[in-house]
């Protein structure tokens, strides 16, 4: 598959992927990085792998894209060849415009909990707040709404007891860069 990949930030499960295809793990390629964050490290990584990166500027970090911000999403996107857009770290949903604009185009993302628990932002904060014994990660097609498409594949990561955020968070991410990869041969050939 083609992909182009969406993210606003570190770029770790770009770079997971990237990686994967390099081993020859992934039959694939991502064609281009598409980021609303000049600042991104992802662009950095993008660079190393000689992965053109394009910058669509957003007015807010996160949340509803703007009929404008779309709009020249969109036109980045006409100039590129894709099979799959994957989200990473992208911290933006998409409009249903935008979405049937994209004529069926298969969209995934990747979530730090064992959706549908734990939607949207902080969900490790969340997870340690209400001391819960089991978290993990999702991967899940995309819809007009905040991680709430159809699952691919989750993987549960037990919460111990001294686990802070960041403990959490660090060592659910290590299975985020294996089942994005699972998910995205899963979905290959349907
Ligand atoms: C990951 O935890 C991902 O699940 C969430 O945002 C984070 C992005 O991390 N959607 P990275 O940019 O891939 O390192």
């Amino acid at each position: 598959m083609r992909i182009v990949v969406f993210a606003s930030g570190r770029g770790s499960n770009f770079e997971a992927i990237q990686e994967n295809i390099a081993k020859g793990i992934l039959p694939d390629e991502i064609t281009a990085l598409i980021t609303d964050n000049a600042d991104a490290q992802a662009i950095a990584i993008a660079r190393r792998y000689k992965i053109p990166a394009y910058i669509v500027e957003t007015d807010k970090r996160t949340g509803l894209l703007s009929a404008d911000e779309e709009r020249r999403i969109m036109q980045v996107l006409k100039n590129i060849s894709f099979d799959i857009i994957v989200l990473a770290g992208f911290m933006h949903i998409f409009s249903g415009e935008f979405l049937e604009r994209l004529n069926g185009c298969r969209i995934v993302n990747i979530h730090p909990s064992l959706l549908p628990q734990y939607k949207g932002l902080n969900p490790h904060k969340r997870v340690i707040a209400d001391a819960v014994r089991f978290s993990g990660c999702t991967v899940h097609f995309v819809n007009d709404k905040v991680d709430s498409g159809d699952i691919i594949c989750q993987q549960l990561v037990e919460v111990e007891k001294e686990d802070n955020e960041e403990t959490l968070a660090s060592r659910i991410l290590k299975y985020e860069h294996i089942i994005y990869s699972e998910a995205l041969n899963m979905i290959r050939d349907v």
